[in-house]
Order: structure tokens, then sequence, then C-alpha cells
């Protein structure tokens, strides 16, 4: 079944009290909108449409950042979700298969929901998805009749009996693209929010005769983020879930509350993750690895066996190989530790290769950044690097060679060359006693002064 996607990311998000676009507040280290484009995905879509309105520009730009061959549309008034739904017309005027209807503010929706939603939709003219709500409050009513979904009833339109009930309308809709454009095209706005309800495409429909049903899924699937509060508790349930999933999966969390993942974080089995842990975006750590207490992680790759932290810091472009071990307060960007080599404390490697058995001494730096440029440092196989040592780069250091301690390194150093960069040492006897004498006198000579 041949699928396009329609994301509805135009509204605003009053109540987010926020600058930034609704769909556009991170969770879990994404945009709101990526996680819908991400279920989407599942469907293999041959079109992706995301109706963008506030803050157009910034949703196009996080949309075609996640997707680029995602399409988004403006609609420029938010007149309701019949009218921006209709915006996706354009773009899908040659599709003739199943159109998905999500919300960019809805980030939990299953992949298996939405397959299950095109699979009915093969029997059925119309399919939305609903749930059983504990609370119906301000969710639209599904209005089912001898297995046929009647009509969907916004809140404020509802007769007290109608809102009675807890059938309620998750806003996903499949339907064949062609004729939802049609029932679009019926929607008025004569009710009491003077919107174009997409919700009113059912009650058209089954005065055409056509059929209508309703899949059904759990709540907490299609809870939708109006405000900061909710968008707090998403990211709770979100933090729950992956931590469960890490566990079941085979990674030990001593504990786990106190770990937080992001919404790609991929860990293997038997990898252990102390507590107070944060993994940002795109993070991957192989199985037997050990991370500890109070590292941050994001964007890197930590391959088997190796220690991290505590108190480390990975970042993007970090690529640890086997058993390679990063201490605390050592901070690594767009760097490749090779095997078995170690940066054990307080050091920054930044735009770097590293080879493998390489031992960096505690201080060390990597001088990348000259004020406008970044430069790359390369340092070989089996190197031993002095604690304290600068690498000034763009520098290399050959297999098996050595720095001192305390060395600023400017030039390349050839391979099994020891290289010392810093003032010879002067020693003058007795000096040390002399000094001292003389500051004692001039601190008893203030003292009696005063
Ligand atoms: C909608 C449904 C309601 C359902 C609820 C589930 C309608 C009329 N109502 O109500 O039945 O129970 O979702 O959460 O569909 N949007 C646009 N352009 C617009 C209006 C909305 O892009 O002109 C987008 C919003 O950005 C949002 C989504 O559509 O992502 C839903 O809009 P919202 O105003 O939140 O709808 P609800 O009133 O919650
Ligand atoms: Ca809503």
């Amino acid at each position: 079944m041949t699928t396009a996607l329609i994301i509805l990311a135009a509204g605003k998000g009053t109540r987010m009290n926020s600058d930034l676009p609704k769909v556009l507040h991170p969770l879990a280290g994404a945009p709101l909108l990526v996680h819908a484009m991400q279920a989407g995905a599942s469907l293999e879509p041959a079109h992706t449409v995301v109706v963008a309105g506030h803050g157009a520009e910034m949703v196009r730009k996080a949309a075609l950042t996640h997707d680029e061959t995602a399409v988004v549309v403006e609609q420029t008034e938010q007149l309701g979700t019949g009218h921006a739904t209709a915006q996706a017309r354009a773009a899908l005027a040659d599709f003739d298969g199943t159109a998905v209807v999500i919300f960019g503010d809805t980030p939990f929706v299953r992949s298996e929901t939405l397959a299950a939603m095109v699979e009915a939709q093969s029997g059925n003219d119309l399919v939305v998805l609903g749930f059983e709500a504990a609370d119906p409050g301000r969710y639209g009513r599904l209005v089912v009749q001898d297995d046929q979904l009647e009509r969907i009833v916004e809140f404020k339109d509802a007769s007290e009996a109608e809102r009675a009930i807890t059938l309620c309308n998750s806003g996903v809709v499949a339907c064949n693209a062609n004729l939802l454009f049609k029932l679009i095209d019926a929607v008025g706005n004569d009710n009491a929010a003077g919107e174009y309800y997409l919700t009113d495409i059912v009650g058209i429909a089954r005065a055409r005769d056509l059929s209508a049903t309703v899949v059904t899924c759990a709540e907490s699937e299609t809870l939708g983020i109006n405000t900061r509060a909710e968008l707090a508790s998403a990211e709770a349930a979100f933090q729950s879930n992956a931590r469960a999933r890490a566990v079941d999966d085979g990674v030990t969390l001593p504990a786990p509350e106190t770990v937080h993942f992001a919404f790609d974080t991929v860990i293997g089995r038997d990898t252990i993750v102390e507590p107070n842990v944060v993994f940002g975006p795109g993070v991957t750590v192989e199985s037997g690895a050990t991370i500890r207490a109070f590292s941050h992680l994001e964007g890197c790759h930590v391959a088997r066996g190796a220690i991290i932290g505590p108190y480390a810091r990975l970042r993007p472009g970090a690529e640890l190989s086997e058993n390679t071990r990063v201490g605390n307060f050592v901070e690594i960007k767009n760097a490749q530790i090779g095997e078995g080599s170690k940066v054990n404390h307080l050091s920054y490697i930044g735009d770097a290769v590293l080879g493998a058995q390489t031992n960096i001494g505690a201080g060390t730096i990597t001088c990348n950044y000259d004020g406008v440029m970044k430069h790359r440092t390369e340092i070989g196989d089996n190197v031993f690097i002095g604690s304290n040592t600068m690498l000034v780069a763009p520098v290399h250091i050959g297999d098996g060679a050595m720095t001192g301690s305390g060395s600023v390194i400017t030039s390349d150093v050839e391979a099994n060359a020891l290289a010392i960069a810093r003032a010879p040492q002067v020693e003058k006897p007795g000096t040390a006693a002399k000094l001292i004498q003389i500051l004692k006198a001039k601190k008893a000579k203030l003292q009696r002064g005063s």
C-alpha cells in the first residue's frame, strides 16, 4: 500500500507561552515534530508533507534537517485542521494512495498503530484513530452506531449526551488522498470555533454512504502537547519508557531514574550505565562498555569494552575504539581514539586522531582553534604524551614518540623521538631561604608601621 503522510504543524501553541513554535519544543533531544515524522516514517511514505504556519521558516528547517525529502507547505492563516490538511493538496496532486494525517504535537503514536490504520483503510473509506479517554475533557467525541463511525463532534459543539461519550478522537485519519480532499471541499466553518474541522469529513462521508471505522489505541499514544507542564510529563513518560526498554535490552542501570536518554540512543547489552548519565542525540554505545557516573554524551560512538568517566564529556564526532579509557574531566570532540588508548585525566582532545595504545597524560590539550580556524592534531600508535602538553595544531606526532611534561609542541615530532619544549630548569642554591628571610622582614616592617 503506498502511503503519504500529512503532518499538521501550523498551530501557534499559545499555551506554551513561547517564541518557539510548539512543534519545535524538544522532547528527548528532538523537536516534537521529529517524533511525529519518525513515527510516520515507519510507513515508508511516498510523500511526507509538513503543514507549517507559525514560525514556518524554523519549522521548514527542522523538517528538512530531519528528512530532506519532506515537502513543507504553508498555511498562512490557521483556519482549522480541515483547512490545514487542504494545504497538502498540491503536493499530493499526482498521488492516489492512502493519505495518513497526523499532528506534529503528538509525539507518541506508535508505528504499529499507524500500520493498523493503513491496513484498516483497505476495507473502509475512512479510518479514524480513537481512544478511550480516562478524562475525555475537551477532546472530540466519536459517535459510533452499528459498527460505523457516524460523525465526530467537537467538545465545543457537543450536547450533554455527546459529551458523555468516552471514545475520543486522536486526530489521526487515514483515507484515500483524492477522496480526502474531496471530502474536505465540503467542510464548512459554521461551528462554535468558526473553524474548518477535519473531523467533519466523517459525517460528510457517511451522508454519501461511504464507510468509516475506528481503530483504537492506548490513550498514552495520543497524548498531545499543549502546555509546558504537558511537555514535562511527556518527557517523564518518554524517559521511563526508554529506561525500561534499556533494562529489557540487557543494559545495567543501577539507578535508572537518574539516567536521561535521547530519542535515538542505542546501547548494547551488558553495558553498564552508572547514575546521572545524560545522553544527547546521536549516541551509539556498543556492548560491554561502562559509562561511569555523571558523564554527558552526544553525537558519539563508544565501542566494546571502553570505560568512560566518571565526569567525562563526549561531544559530536567522538569515536572511541574498543577498550579505550576516557577518564574524569576529559572532553573529546570530533576525534577518533584508537584501540586501547587512554585519555584519563583533565584533558581536551578536539579535531584529532589518535592511534592505538597511546597514552595521553593528565592536563593535555589539543590547541585546535586559532581564533579563526580549527586545525587537526594527529597522534600515532604507542605514543606517550607527557602531562600538561599543549599540542598546537596543526601538528603530527609520529608512532612511538614521547613529549616531555609541560611541553608546548608547535612542530611535528617524528616517530620514536622525544620532544621537549619548555624552558630549561635553572637552580640557584640557597636562594629560596634568602628570599623567605627578605619577605618575612618586609611583613614585620609593615606590621610595625600599622
Ligand atoms: C483536535 C481535534 C479533536 C481531537 C484533538 C486530539 C479537530 C477539529 N479537532 O482538536 O477532535 O480530539 O485534536 O488532540 O481536528 N493545526 C494546524 N492548522 C490549523 C489548526 C491546527 O496546523 O489551522 C494543527 C496544530 O498545529 C496541531 C493539530 O493541528 O498540531 C491539532 O490542532 P489543535 O488546535 O490542537 O486541535 P484540538 O483543538 O486539540
Ligand atoms: Ca491539541
